[in-house]
């Protein structure tokens, strides 16, 4: 039997989801299993409870594989967290033989990844951004070419180690080896961006419950990428404060009838509600409501304009942004974001599925089949790698192009 499945956990702030997939003989993705469980113990992305967080994937782990019937035994997994953080590499050695070998590749981004890199710190991705040979630069693919000095470009995520060794902790408990993690953003790319929006630049922007997570891609490749630890939680918990509604209230006002900008929303507009030590249910204005989404959101946004400035890709995102995760269901934010950012923004969320997919088509399932689509990617690598082909073909090194693996086992 060839038959090929695939598993993605996504552990987020808010919820823990475990797709169990299978590639279909034409790659399409049959999701066969569905698990999931609403998040505990973490907190802005990482794992603030191990005992809570573990229960939760473990839940969320059996409800996949109770729905799929299949024993899951290894996994891709996201990451996130302000721990995570990024630098740009460049790695350069001699091509022996007068052409470009698979194997000179790998010594580049090898020699690439010799910076000082931290004891405490864990290589997550070394993503290769473009290669030079003799002095030629925006070479995409190197293998099989003439020349003598092969330089790669990369850029190395790292996270901090005992962060990740506690989700691995997690996952082992659950009886899951975590095949490979990946970063939040580099998931969610991979299912809400277009091809011709990654050609020309693009930045995916992932607001979730505990963290907004970004990835600026130009020319194919991923440039950038960062997570801010702020995320829909934050604007929950302003809405309790400033209508004094418990956090369960607020989430439902926000989900029921939130808005991200005040001026759109009539200032005769109410909801009703039990408030905090009040015995009857009180009449909320939507306006007053929308003001306090629309501040948090924009507060967001000025961080997300801060990072792009950072990046040193301002200016370079003509396919503008591309928003998804669950904040992004808010009503109007598409327009909010446009306007604090100054660039064309739409909202995305996952499609093409088939199978067990009714909750799966929302912004807040990016990532989760993010994962999916780059276990399959990684899945294609490792056939070929065991063929031994001294050049790959041309649609493997697309699918890797595309994902901007880990190059490195
Ligand atoms: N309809 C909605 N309107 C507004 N906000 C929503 C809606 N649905 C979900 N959210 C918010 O989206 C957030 C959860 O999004 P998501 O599921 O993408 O987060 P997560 O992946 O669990 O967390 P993170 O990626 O930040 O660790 C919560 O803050 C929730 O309140
Ligand atoms: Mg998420």
């Amino acid at each position: 039997m060839d038959e090929q499945i695939i598993v993605g956990i996504d552990i987020g702030t808010t919820k823990v989801c475990t797709l169990v997939a299978r590639v279909e003989a034409d790659k399409t993705l049959r999701i066969l299993g569905v698990g999931i469980e609403p998040s505990r113990g973490m907190k802005r992305g990482v794992i603030v409870d191990l005992k809570e967080a573990s229960s939760s994937i473990a839940k969320s782990i059996q409800k996949a594989q109770r729905s799929s019937g299949y024993e899951v035994a290894t996994a891709l997994v996201s990451l996130a967290g302000s721990h995570v953080s990024s630098i740009n590499s460049r790695g350069v050695v001699a091509i022996t033989g007068g052409m470009v070998s698979q194997a000179d590749v790998i010594r580049a981004t090898e020699s690439a990844q010799a910076v000082a890199i931290p004891h405490n710190r864990e290589v997550i991705h070394v993503i290769q951004r473009g290669f030079t040979v003799d002095g030629q630069d925006s070479i995409y693919q190197p293998v099989g070419m003439h020349g003598y000095r092969l330089e790669v470009e990369t850029h190395i995520i790292t996270a901090a180690a005992a962060s990740v060794e506690n989700i691995r902790k997690c996952a082992e408990a659950a009886g899951i080896q975590i095949k490979q993690f990946v970063l939040n953003p580099l998931a969610s790319g991979e299912v809400v961006l277009t091809k011709t929006e990654r050609k020309l630049g693009v930045m995916v922007c992932d607001i979730g419950g505990g963290t907004t997570d970004l990835a600026i891609y130009i020319e194919n490749n991923v440039w950038h990428t960062m997570v801010i630890a702020v995320g829909g939680n934050l604007i929950t918990s302003d809405i309790a404060y400033g209508l004094r509604l418990s956090l369960e209230q607020s989430e439902e006002a926000k989900k029921r009838y939130g808005h991200a900008l005040e001026s759109e929303v009539s200032d005769q507009e109410t909801f009703t509600l039990h408030a905090f030590g009040e015995v009857s249910p009180v009449q909320i204005s939507r306006r007053e409501l929308a003001y306090i989404i629309e501040a948090r959101l924009e507060e967001i946004f000025q961080f997300v304009i801060q990072e792009i400035k950072r990046s040193g890709y301002d200016g370079l995102l003509p396919a503008g942004v591309v928003l998804t995760g669950g904040t992004s269901l808010l009503a109007g934010i598409h327009t909010l974001a446009s306007e604090v950012l100054g660039l064309p923004v739409r909202v995305a969320q996952p499609d093409d599925l088939t199978g067990l997919v009714d909750q799966l088509f929302s912004p807040a399932y990016s990532t989760s089949v993010g994962l999916l689509y780059w276990a399959q990617i990684m899945s294609q690598a490792s056939k070929f790698k065991k063929k031994k082909q001294s050049i790959p073909p041309l649609d493997w090194w697309d699918g890797i192009k595309n994902v901007a693996k880990r190059f490195l086992p």
